[in-house]
């Protein structure tokens, strides 16, 4: 296990890494509030034996790290968002290098699973698919990426009081369009995270047939 900075040019993030198979890592992004140590026990869940990259979100908003910036609740800085999602893409591919992993899969929660989004539409080749749970729409015009076959599990809860129904909807279909496989399901829950998004989660990663990594 390792706690350090990785630099790459001007750019460093904060985050731990845990060894484990090379082939899939897990990218773990946190919400609002929480730090490079937070979903490192889900991923063990999720992915056992899997290596864990868990970088902390550069941007503190009253002391709480996140991301990137937002003006309001649900509302984006879009700029800062573009920004800080290509210094996360450099992020992942300095710590490919340096530690001699395969694109990784995103498992983002809230914050960390709007940046994922991002980072999805943005920079679609940084990532090998993604587990967004209480993700919404990043970005009001996404490109138009390519996100071929990749595969995209979304976790909404129906009486979540951040992310509207719609918004969830909406950023299922955007990724559906880039050509990702989505999968959306839509729990009795609100915007934490609950017991059955762990183990529709785990399901769902024990499932998937991916490619060996690049
Ligand atoms: C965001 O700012 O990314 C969303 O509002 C979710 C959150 O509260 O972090």
């Amino acid at each position: 296990m390792t706690q350090e900075s990785l630099t790459q040019d001007a750019f460093t993030l904060i985050h731990r890494f845990e060894p484990g198979a090379a082939a899939r890592p897990l990218l773990l992004l946190h919400g609002t509030g929480g730090n490079e140590h937070d979903l490192l026990p889900l991923g063990r869940i999720v992915a056992p034996g899997a290596a864990l990259l868990s970088p902390r979100g550069a941007v503190s908003e009253n002391g709480m790290p996140r991301f990137f910036r937002r003006l309001a609740e649900g509302v984006f800085d879009e700029a800062d968002l573009r920004r800080r999602t290509a210094d996360l893409a450099a992020f992942v591919g300095a710590a490919r290098a340096r530690y001699g992993i395969g694109a990784p899969l995103a498992l983002g929660f809230s914050n960390g699973a709007n940046i994922a989004a991002a980072l999805l539409m943005l920079h679609p080749e940084v990532l090998a698919g993604a587990v967004l749970i209480r993700p919404m729409v990043p970005l009001a015009e996404p490109p138009a990426a390519d996100l071929a076959g990749k595969p995209v599990l979304m976790l909404s809860g129906a009486m979540d009081p951040i992310v509207p129904a719609e918004n969830a909807s909406r950023l299922a279909q955007q990724l559906t369009a880039a050509g990702a496989a989505v999968t959306h399901r839509i729990l009795p829950v609100g915007h934490g995270l609950s017991q059955a998004d762990v183990s529709l989660a785990t399901d769902w990663v024990r499932g998937l047939a991916l490619p060996d990594a690049a």
